[in-house]
């Protein structure tokens, strides 16, 4: 699928919502809907189970998203934490320079010290001149002021990776858990960067969230550590996707490596546009908690050494794209002209684990719509109405937003208390009594957890 067509099938179906819409909207900017805020809280759930509670290792935390300035002078990113801004002169559209040059030229841009002459050939994509302006830093970080009055002391960050947190929380953290090397913290939520475009639908946004985990143990042991969560990571997106060759490891060359990283290893996604970053290991060193012992003051280490630190960073969005893009199908049917569409979403990511739905819609609607009610607080999984006026119709609905199983109340449902199985994917068919059908289910959703678990 392309772009443009991948963004309004997620907009028609319930995923996306332009933000602020009815205002005219915060430019490429998205709000959930109720089938995207599903899907996220279900890849939360898995990454969360998968790094943080079923590993012997590590806990978790939830530090704020408003950052004390002095974190992120520590962590190097009040200095280091820029992109190369470039505008038209004629029309001002701004540019990230990376996105005009080729990454040899942008290489060979970054070791020359007089940073002039590098876009002769670059065209300008809205007016096509070659007027630009000379490249400068353009820092990423956003801020906002906690007071009244807007005075520079009451200049606050919005923080640009949940990591400082469990940084500046890693003393507080091994003590009240009686943590020893090694072991990990990790945590979820918001992120905020000034990025000077906004690309590819929710690929690049300025509001975003991550799952991280950092990694602590001891300087011999790091390789060791590197290779198992590294290994882990790249495991986590095999086991959700069906495609492995749309999934790549790209080294960082030592130019190219964050300002906080003796080593990077990301894991890119082949998505409609091309490859694109989805998740970043790098192996920080103590880096880090030197930085913030040094600015803090206080000890950071344990039993005299300071630790060092493996990193596993995803995206959240870029994960939902990568999913989402990864499931899309198109199948012809016999039946139809028009192919079925269809997400074929790992079972546990899907918005829905399965839908009822009644034959039909005239005569079968409350006496359906009553089991589903019933049914709704037995299920270990989200359940999900439908109906429309037919049977195929409401299959191909629940086919597009990646329900897995179907539960079908029929004319005879009432007879003989069963109703009709299918499953998504196979399209396959069977008779399961009411009284055991949620059974059935609940065992499936169980059956899916210790496979991606195992
Ligand atoms: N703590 C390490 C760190 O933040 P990063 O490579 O800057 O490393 C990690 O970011 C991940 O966060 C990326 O691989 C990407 O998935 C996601 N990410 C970064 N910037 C983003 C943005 N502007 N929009 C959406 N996701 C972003």
């Amino acid at each position: 699928m392309k772009g443009k067509d991948i963004t309004s099938y997620l907009k028609d179906r319930g995923f996306l919502i332009p933000n602020a819409e009815i205002y005219g909207g915060l430019a490429k900017s998205w709000d959930l809907g109720p089938l995207g805020v599903e899907l996220k809280r279900n890849l939360k759930n898995l990454w969360w189970k998968y790094f943080i509670t079923t590993s012997p290792y590590n806990v978790g935390c939830n530090s704020l998203i408003i950052t004390h300035p002095r974190v992120l002078a520590a962590s190097g990113h009040q200095k280091n934490f820029h992109d190369w801004l470039v505008e038209c002169k004629t029309c001002q559209k701004r540019y990230r320079l990376d996105n005009l040059i080729n990454e040899e030229e942008f290489a060979f841009f970054l070791q020359e010290e007089k940073k002039e002459n590098y876009l002769v050939q670059a065209k300008c994509s809205r007016c096509q001149k070659n007027n630009f302006s000379s490249p400068r830093k353009f820092n990423l970080l956003l801020t906002t002021n906690l007071e009244i009055t807007e005075s520079k002391e009451s200049l606050v960050y919005l923080r640009p990776e949940t990591c400082q947190g469990i940084f500046t929380n890693f003393a507080t953290i091994q003590r009240t858990m009686h943590c020893k090397l090694p072991f990990g913290i990790g945590q979820i939520g918001k992120s905020f960067r000034n990025e000077i475009t906004l690309r590819h639908g929710i690929f690049r946004t300025r509001e975003f969230e991550q799952m991280e985990l950092e990694f602590f143990c001891p300087l011999d042991e790091s390789e060791k550590w590197w290779n198992y969560w590294t290994e882990k990571a790249w495991n986590f997106l095999q086991k959700i996707t069906n495609n492995p060759a749309n999934i790549k490891q790209v080294e960082l060359k030592p130019d190219e490596l964050p300002h906080y990283a003796k080593k990077t290893l990301d894991l890119y996604f082949n998505y409609h546009f091309g490859w694109g970053e989805l998740c970043s290991n790098s192996y920080r060193g103590n880096y880090d908690l030197s930085q913030h012992s040094e600015f803090s003051q206080r000890k950071l280490s344990l039993g005299g050494i300071i630790p060092e630190v493996i990193e596993v960073s995803f995206g959240v969005e870029r994960q939902m794209l990568a999913v989402l893009e990864d499931a899309y199908k198109e199948e012809s049917t016999e039946k139809s002209a028009h192919p079925r569409e269809i997400l074929k979403l790992y079972p546990l990511l899907s918005p829905y684990f399965a839908a009822i739905i009644p034959l039909s819609k005239k005569k079968l609607h409350t006496v359906t719509y009553q089991l589903y009610c019933d049914l709704l607080k037995k299920v270990d999984f989200n359940l999900a109405y439908e109906t429309t006026d037919k049977i195929g119709e409401s299959y191909r609905r629940q086919d597009a937003i990646g329900t897995y199983y179907c539960l079908t109340f029929d004319f005879d449902s009432e007879k003989d208390q069963a109703v009709t199985v299918r499953q998504r994917d196979t399209r396959k068919q069977e008779r399961i009594p009411i009284s055991s059908v949620i059974e059935h289910l609940n065992q499936e959703y169980k059956k899916y957890w210790k496979i991606f678990l195992n």
